[in-house]
């Protein structure tokens, strides 16, 4: 495999732009971690409470993107890192910019075409963590983009979680970043259901999670399966339930909704696209082919 150098950037100088609940964990990890760590936020005083632990507090952003060859950015959302980042546009030449922003692919691309027109070199990521988890095992963060920033800034990248690098285009990160949440956001609606089904009686939530937990657990394992139907386009091969019995399965749990006194708000979505699929011909596969309905585009 080829090798390539990188000058020693395991002590570079640091700079987080915003410091909100997510920004604030990624500079303390910086700072823990022994990195000169230079922080701006819109609100100073964010940035204040950081110094005594050792942060520098830039007072304009100019100052925070002069102070470090690598310029981390987590802010609310793109227009803030455009609102924050175009001002100083002059000053992004030859910097390593990551931005660990939450957002679409499509808003990654344009933002790493952006930066290229800065003369800078941009890194998008997506942190599949909650604040508390950064710089424990738990968490991982998604990386795209320029794989020279990756590997050149990796022992700072390293001190915020585990990085984990997709490719080149910078829409990769969020791109699965975001399939990861949906599949998450999915699989919370069904324990929502779940718990309000249960609770539509006598019995306790705590009661029922050892349960739940264990199915789930169980039934996560469908989602190698699917992976290869989907990727075959053979929604036939290895079929355990077909879906003509899950779609009328699928009736009984609407119907056991309504008699609890339970919306079926969260689940009923699924019922529709599965007599769509077993109308088309294809009760005989598996629940897999349902992504044939999802896709809108080839
Ligand atoms: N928290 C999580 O669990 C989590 C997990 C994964 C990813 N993320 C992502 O990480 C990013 C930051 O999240 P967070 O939890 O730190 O959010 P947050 O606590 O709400 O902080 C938002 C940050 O954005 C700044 N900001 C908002 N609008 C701005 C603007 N127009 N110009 C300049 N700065 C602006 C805020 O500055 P002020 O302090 O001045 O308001 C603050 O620093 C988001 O994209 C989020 O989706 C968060």
């Amino acid at each position: 495999m080829e090798q390539r150098e990188h000058p020693d950037m395991s002590n570079t100088p640091v700079t987080v732009l915003g410091l909100g609940d997510m920004g604030t964990a990624l500079a303390r990890a910086l700072l823990k971690a022994g990195f000169r760590t230079t922080v701006w936020n819109r609100t100073a005083a964010k940035a204040e409470a950081l110094v005594p632990e050792g942060a520098l507090h830039a007072a304009t952003v100019a100052e925070a993107v002069e102070a470090s060859p690598l310029v981390v950015v987590c802010l609310l959302d793109y227009d803030s890192v455009h609102g924050t980042l175009a001002p100083v546009a002059a000053s992004l030449a030859g910097k390593a910019v990551a931005n660990l922003t939450s957002g679409t692919p499509r808003q990654a691309r344009e933002m790493a075409a952006w930066a290229a027109d800065q003369g800078a070199d941009y890194l998008d990521g997506g942190i599949m963590a909650v604040p508390p988890m950064i710089a424990t095992p738990a968490a991982f963060v998604l990386y795209s983009g320029s794989r020279e920033v990756f590997d050149t800034h990796r022992a700072a990248l390293d001190a915020l979680a585990r990085s984990e690098y997709l490719g080149e285009d910078a829409a990769l990160a969020p791109l699965h970043d975001i399939a990861l949440l949906s599949g998450m956001y999915g699989m919370f609606a069904g324990i929502l259901h779940a718990y309000a089904l249960i609770r539509s009686e006598d019995i306790k939530a705590a009661d029922f999670a050892p349960m739940l937990g264990g199915w789930l657990n169980a039934m996560a394992g469908a989602a190698a399966g699917f992976a290869e139907q989907i990727d075959s386009g053979d929604y036939a091969q290895g079929v355990v339930s077909n879906l003509a019995m899950q779609a009328a399965a699928y009736d009984h749990l609407l119907e056991a909704a309504e008699e609890q006194g339970v919306s079926p708000e969260l689940l009923a979505p699924l019922g529709p696209l599965m007599a769509r699929r077993v109308a088309d011909g294809h009760g005989h596969e598996d629940l897999s082919g349902l992504v044939e309905l999802l896709r809108t585009r080839p």
